[in-house]
């Protein structure tokens, strides 16, 4: 592969994740080539596209074609049927880029042998619509070049970190795997608190939608620290002072949160075995 020619790709499982990120590898011209491993067949957007083929496995791939990465995007559940039948498509260039939800680089090496070139990645569902963060953990077995290679294609959902210690995935999982979650509960929970404080249901429920999705959007759109916008709304004195004086309290809501990540990373690990 080169820079200019883009990568040759392998796409096991074209779902939600692994067709959002088809879509912005095409977009942004990362990838030559595609072969697509899905039950479900191609998108039909993607007809046409003379870059993308479907395959039913690997043992029918077309002939000659060598991936330099092999995106392992089936449910997790489903991983360990798959996997078993890419063994022979293990070899130094190509990397496994796994996106499944708790499988480890141990269990990637045990069903693909101790040869295989691994990433092990954690996005999280704002990647559907190319928002996501991922952080991502290499095998000693890949090179800078791979992980560069890794990056790009992630880099196609949102933003990507990359850490040493895969240990971090649990914690990491329990903050942005499935931190989403807690800010639509937190939608909920102002839209609840809005109604008991005199608003009709579904006006409640519009204002904490749009507070919630504006204020993430001004976040993004600003240099500034979350703090500093924070402080930055806080008059003395004011309404803004006296709820953050409730939700910064000792028994605010940061003790709920520790101890809510701490209960997701705890179930991380027990995942992961
Ligand atoms: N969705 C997220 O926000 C999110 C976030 C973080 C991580 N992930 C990870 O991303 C992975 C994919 O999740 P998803 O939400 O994209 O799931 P999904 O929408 O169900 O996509 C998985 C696709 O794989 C296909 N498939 C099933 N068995 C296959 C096989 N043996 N070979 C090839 N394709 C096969 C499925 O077809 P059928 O529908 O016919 O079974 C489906 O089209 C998961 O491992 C998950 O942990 C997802």
């Amino acid at each position: 592969m080169t820079a200019e020619s883009g990568a040759s790709l392998l796409l096991v499982g074209c779902g939600k994740m692994g067709g959002a990120m088809l879509d912005g590898w095409l977009a942004a011209g990362t990838a030559s080539r595609v072969v697509v491993v899905d039950r479900a067949g191609l998108p039909q957007s993607l007809a046409g596209d003379a870059r993308v083929t479907l395959a039913s496995g690997a043992d029918s791939l077309p002939d000659g074609f060598v991936p330099d990465v092999i995106v392992l995007a089936v449910k997790p559940q489903v991983m360990e049927d798959a996997l078993p039948s890419y063994r022979s498509l293990v070899r130094p260039g190509t990397v496994f880029l796994s996106i499944a939800a708790g499988k480890t680089i141990a269990y990637f090496e045990r069903l693909l042998g101790e040869g295989a070139v691994v990433v092990r990645s954690m996005p999280n569902t704002p990647a559907a619509i190319g928002r996501g963060m991922t952080v991502a953990v290499p095998n000693s077995r890949v090179s800078a070049a791979q992980r560069d290679l890794s990056d790009r294609l992630l880099r196609a959902v949102g933003d990507v970190a990359w850490v040493e210690d895969e240990g971090l995935l649990d914690p990491v999982t329990a903050v942005s795997g499935s931190g989403p979650a807690y800010v639509f509960f937190l939608v909920e929970a102002m839209a609840r608190a809005g109604e008991a404080a005199g608003l009709p249901a579904d006006l409640a429920l519009r204002l904490a939608r749009a507070t919630v999705s504006g204020a993430g959007a001004l976040l993004d759109a600003s240099p500034q620290e979350a703090s500093d916008l924070r402080k930055a709304v806080t008059s003395p004195n004011g309404t803004t002072q006296a709820a953050l004086e409730v939700l910064m309290a000792d028994d605010g809501l940061q003790p709920v949160m520790t101890a809510a990540i701490a209960a997701a990373a705890r179930r991380s690990r027990e995942l992961a075995g």
